[in-house]
């Protein structure tokens, strides 16, 4: 027994009101097909068929992202219908040899393997042409709506749009995902007809005919079958989502997550034992966190690597690296390139961009490091600024072990301040500093006593008429 899975994603998702094409929306760190895919990965089937059309090339790409085995992609030009899509990939030859057809909607990222496998088993088990997975929705609003007659034989799948008002009042629901036996599917395909209120070739039309050969049914739980037909439905899919990533985290993985409903943390996010995430806590893309870290509140990790035991309060960083028992925050914004190791520091109102900060290196307050190395202990002064661009390139700079950074001194690149060596507060570096010794660019103090007397007694003259 060999099987297959067809993906419909070829349709443009209207209700969506986007230039992008529905399927490639995202919810919890994943498009919508992916999701999809992504519940189909532990079943191992054959050959999966992923339908494309709108946006073709950048779904196909999305597709073949997954890396799952066995996925091809077949081209639906013109979207005529659920019906032509799934008759497009049948007779492109893709699912050939294959005795079962499971065909899933691309627009149902809520889906988990183990219904699938329980429909495919029913579908097995039983001598039926058909088996549609079906749900009981209390809003049954949008969905085709299961027929069945007396005796609970399914006898149709009636769209809502064509549906009479006893019909639509049946809570029963396709979800849009079936098995067929392809032999039945192919013939029945062939005779589907356009003649509907939405002038397309509908899958659910071949469940009538089929029923002759046997239609089964099995329930599904109702959460795990919402489509998503507009972005409404998007944040209420994303929002189930959500809640599932964190509670494997919380329940599998001894993550401490406060405030569920304030923490956003995608689907491929690794966060580490002990760990505890801060109300308003984003954590996206790749993103992954050790061991008994405090990330948050209010932070947005990207792309962001955090060893074991570091500390990220109310910060922004995106493709960062932090290293262990580092600390960033509050209100740091780390961008690409930014790489802390153990033990650093980077403090309040700092940015840092294509940079290592190394072993307990520290630039506390207020600076702007960028394309430069802060080596192994040494101490970035308050409002340090390296003066990295030029108008035309950037240049580096180079801040050797143990140096001491006055504040407020602009490192104009390139330019490399020594071992141990000292810059003083308010200098403008421009020539390298050698190792061990101090650097001033500033002018020496000049004292004016009794200025403020002077001025006051002027400032009163002036007021009074008289010269100054
Ligand atoms: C479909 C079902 C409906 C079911 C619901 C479950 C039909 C006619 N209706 O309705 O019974 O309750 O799913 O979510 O099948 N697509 C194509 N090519 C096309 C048209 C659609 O690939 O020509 C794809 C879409 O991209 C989408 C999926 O098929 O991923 C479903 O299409 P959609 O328009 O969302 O169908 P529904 O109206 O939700
Ligand atoms: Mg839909």
């Amino acid at each position: 027994m060999s099987t297959a899975a067809i993906v419909l994603a070829a349709g443009k998702g209207t209700r969506f009101k986007s230039e992008t094409a529905k399927v490639l929306h995202r919810a919890g760190g994943r498009s919508l097909l992916r999701w999809v895919l992504e519940a189909l990965r532990p079943l191992e089937l054959d050959r999966v068929v992923v339908v494309v059309g709108h946006q073709g090339d950048d779904v196909a790409a999305e597709a073949a992202a997954a890396e799952l085995p066995g996925t091809t992609t077949v081209t639906q030009a013109e979207q005529r219908g659920t019906g032509h899509a799934v008759r497009l990939a049948v007779e492109s030859g893709a699912v050939e040899g294959c005795d079962t057809i499971m065909v899933l909607p691309g627009d149902v990222p809520l889906l988990r393997p183990e219904p699938l496998r329980g429909l495919l088993a029913a579908h097995a088990a039983g001598a039926d042409a058909a088996t549609l997975l079906t749900a009981r929705l209390a809003d049954p609003t949008g969905y085709g709506r299961v027929v069945r007659d007396v005796d609970q034989a399914v006898r149709a799948v009636v769209e809502e749009r064509d549906a009479d008002a006893a019909t639509r009042a049946l809570d029963e629901i396709n979800t849009g995902v079936y098995a067929f036996d392809q032999q039945p599917l192919a013939g029945a395909l062939a005779a589907l007809s356009a003649d509907n209120a939405q002038g397309e070739e509908y899958l659910t039309d071949v469940v009538a005919p089929l029923t002759t050969q046997g239609v089964g049914a099995v329930g599904g739980d109702p959460d795990a079958v919402h489509g998503v037909n507009d972005r409404a439905q998007l944040a209420d899919v994303a929002t189930i989502l959500r809640r599932r990533v964190l509670e494997a985290l919380m329940r599998d993985h001894g993550v401490s997550v406060v405030d569920p409903a304030a923490t956003y943390v995608d689907a491929d996010v690794d966060v580490g034992r002990d760990t505890t995430l801060l109300p308003g806590t984003l954590l996206e893309g790749s993103t992954r966190i050790g061991e008994g870290c405090e990330i948050g509140p209010s932070t947005r990790l990207t792309d962001t690597r955090v060893g074991d035991g570091a500390v990220v309060a109310s910060s922004t960083c995106v493709g960062a690296e932090i290293g262990d028992r580092a600390a960033v925050g509050p209100y740091t914004y780390l961008r690409t390139g930014a790489r802390l190791a153990t033990g650093a520091k980077v403090g309040a109102f700092c940015e840092v961009k294509s940079s290592t900060i190394e072993d307990g290196a520290k630039v506390p307050h207020l600076s702007y490091i960028g394309d430069a190395r802060v080596g192994a202990g040494a101490n970035v002064g308050a409002a340090t600024v390296t003066v990295n661009y030029d108008g035309f390139a950037k240049h580096q700079t180079d801040i050797a072990e143990g140096a001491r950074i006055g504040s407020d001194t602009m490192l104009v690149a390139p330019v490399r301040v020594g071992r141990e060596a000292y810059t003083g507060a308010g200098s403008v570096i421009t020539q390298d500093v050698p190792d061990g010794a101090l650097a001033l660019s500033r002018s020496e103090q000049l004292i004016k006593e009794g200025y403020a007397e002077r001025k006051r007694a002027r400032h009163q003259q002036r007021a009074e008429g008289g010269q100054p």
